[in-house]
């Protein structure tokens, strides 16, 4: 197995169940609160370990007790934390996540991520093998997250970009990429493909691939994904489960993904896991802690199986 560099945030969620989101100088009471390990990087990085992956992490946080239990974690999980920074005098990001009905809003403080450096990427880097996974997202310096994919684009690494939250991406940062991974939003955002377009996700696919990415995958939620490369597009369904909190399916389902391509499976034939190990994050609530691992995902789709899913 390959190992996989996963250059991303880490943050301590705030979880508030709440019955409907205030409306402005409005105060709603809450139905439940906890807080849990969270982050985009730091999830994508437990979803790879708990599969069986070699995965370092790369990132910052702050001389608090936060980030003394988001390393906890990451370390509880398998991840190797010799390449996170602890900033003194930078708070450790904190996201507030919003739960309504099957919805969630999050809101980020981006607090010591906002410090990941290019100089961090590259003693990672150092011992980078050509055929090793680069996995990074964009909670972190835009610069940074640049600098990263190029860098692991010369030592030759297969490059995963997961573009969440979504902004602006100039070509320079996608013909880095092997393969991108956005959400809808993000497809939309980045491609300024409107949503409600009944082609949306291939005119998206195709638009992402004319600017140098060799691989798209579209997450769509309850209706599953859509997979493209420059010859074929496919669509594959995402599997029934009673929602509970979407919070970190798509990092799960990213880092499903990014453990494939480690282990030299195709992409394609990945799908069915990663929405499989989506599918069960969807199932409990939070982050880090509702993340599967391989025999969980195994046991499930044996189950989907047998019931002719
Ligand atoms: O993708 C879910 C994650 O987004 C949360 O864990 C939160 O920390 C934000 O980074």
């Amino acid at each position: 197995m390959r190992k996989i560099v996963v250059v991303g945030s880490l943050n301590m969620d705030m979880v508030f169940r709440i019955p409907a989101v205030p409306k402005r100088g409005e105060t709603v009471m809450g139905n439940g609160f906890f807080m849990n390990a969270g982050g985009k990087g730091a999830n994508q990085a437990v979803a790879c370990a708990r599969q069986g992956a070699i995965v370092r992490m790369v990132g910052s946080v702050g001389s608090d007790v936060f980030g003394d239990e988001l390393v906890a974690e990451l370390k509880q999980s398998g991840v190797s934390v010799d390449h996170l920074r602890r900033i003194p005098g930078t708070p450790t990001g904190t996201a507030l996540i919003l739960i309504t009905g099957n919805d969630n809003r999050i809101v980020v403080a981006a607090g010591a991520n906002g410090e990941t450096s290019c100089g961090q990427i590259d003693l990672a880097l150092a011992d980078a093998n050509p055929d090793d996974v680069y996995l990074t997202q964009m909670e972190i310096p835009y610069e940074t997250m640049k600098y990263g994919l190029a860098a692991a684009k010369a030592k030759g690494m297969y490059t995963i970009l997961n573009p969440a939250p979504a902004r602006h991406l100039d070509g320079d940062v996608l013909n880095h990429v092997d393969l991108i991974i956005p959400n809808e939003t993000e497809a939309e955002h980045i491609t300024g493909i409107p949503i409600g377009n009944p082609r949306f996700a291939k005119e998206c696919i195709t638009r992402l691939i004319g600017e140098g990415v060799r691989e798209v995958i579209i997450t769509l939620g309850p209706d599953g994904c859509a997979y493209g490369n420059r010859t074929a597009v496919r669509f594959v369904p995402a599997y029934p489960v009673k929602v509970v909190d979407t919070t970190a399916a798509g990092d799960t389902f990213v880092g499903s993904i990014a453990v494939a391509i480690a282990s030299g499976a195709s992409v394609q034939d990945a799908l069915p896991l990663a929405n499989a190990a989506a599918a069960l994050t969807i199932s409990r609530l939070g982050a880090q802690c509702s993340i599967p691992d391989t025999p969980e995902i195994e046991a499930f789709l044996h189950r989907m199986e047998e019931i002719g899913r």
